[in-house]
């Protein structure tokens, strides 16, 4: 469960280019929804993302993450967090070019507290799951967009996240793809995780359960 109640994200605190991206905002998502967050350009979709997410912080506001306040914790516990309860898939995909299909699959893997023995077959089977198995050897730079987003969800999944965060994960895709893509997330809701993507796309936020809105760094409805 997914709890945020006014929460102010202030970019450049204190400088003369500073910047506040969220105003107050109030949100809730419960354990098993597929939420879309939709919204213009620049209202502050990828800022709310990210705090959802654990890599950033906020400066007003309480987070709670399953009832766990997220601004009390150490940076070892919220980086356990981010590893183990979240999942995120980047627009740009994020991915680390020069390694294989699987290597970027085992990195959260490898970074997990509880090491492991059988890291390769739980990368392989998320790579299974995302049709890209046979290609586990290829170097992601040799890779189409589409491939490269199927990549990142499985490396999303690899630690098993109950959270699975998403920013404009169709917006590079044509749209089979894009489809395709949205079949994925849809397979992982279906099995008990939650979900929220960021999206223009009002066909992609119609296939979610619910949409927020944000404009102007405010959720509206
Ligand atoms: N690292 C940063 N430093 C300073 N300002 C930032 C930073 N990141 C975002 N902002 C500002 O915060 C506001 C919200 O940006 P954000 O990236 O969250 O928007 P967005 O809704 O994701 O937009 P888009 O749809 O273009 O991705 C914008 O005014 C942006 O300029
Ligand atoms: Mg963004």
């Amino acid at each position: 469960m997914i709890n945020l109640t006014n929460i102010v994200k202030i970019y450049n605190k204190g400088k003369s280019n500073e910047c506040e991206a969220l105003h107050g905002v109030n949100f809730a998502v419960d354990d098993g929804e597929m939420v879309a967050i939709i919204g213009k350009s620049g209202a502050g979709k990828s800022t709310l993302l990210h705090i959802l997410a654990c890599i950033d912080s906020y400066e007003n506001g309480e987070y709670l993450l399953d009832g766990q306040k997220i601004k009390d914790l150490s940076e070892r516990e919220y980086a356990a967090i981010r590893n183990e309860k979240i999942g995120i898939v980047m627009q740009d995909f994020a991915l680390v070019e020069d390694f294989s299909v699987v290597e970027n699959v085992l990195l959260p893997l490898s970074f997990a507290k509880k090491k492991n023995k059988n890291r390769k077959t739980i990368a392989l089977k998320c790579l299974q799951e995302v049709g890209m198995a046979e290609i586990a050897d290829k170097p992601v730079n040799k890779l189409s967009g589409g491939q490269k987003q199927r990549v990142a969800i499985a490396r999303a999944v690899a630690n098993n996240p109950n959270y699975i965060l998403a920013d404009e994960p169709t917006g590079a895709l044509d749209s089979k793809t894009a489809d395709d893509i949205m079949s994925l997330f849809k397979k992982l809701n279906a099995k008990g995780k939650t979900v929220i993507i960021i999206t223009h796309d009002k066909s992609i936020a119609q296939q979610c359960g619910r949409q927020i809105e944000i404009f102007d760094g405010k959720i509206v409805d």
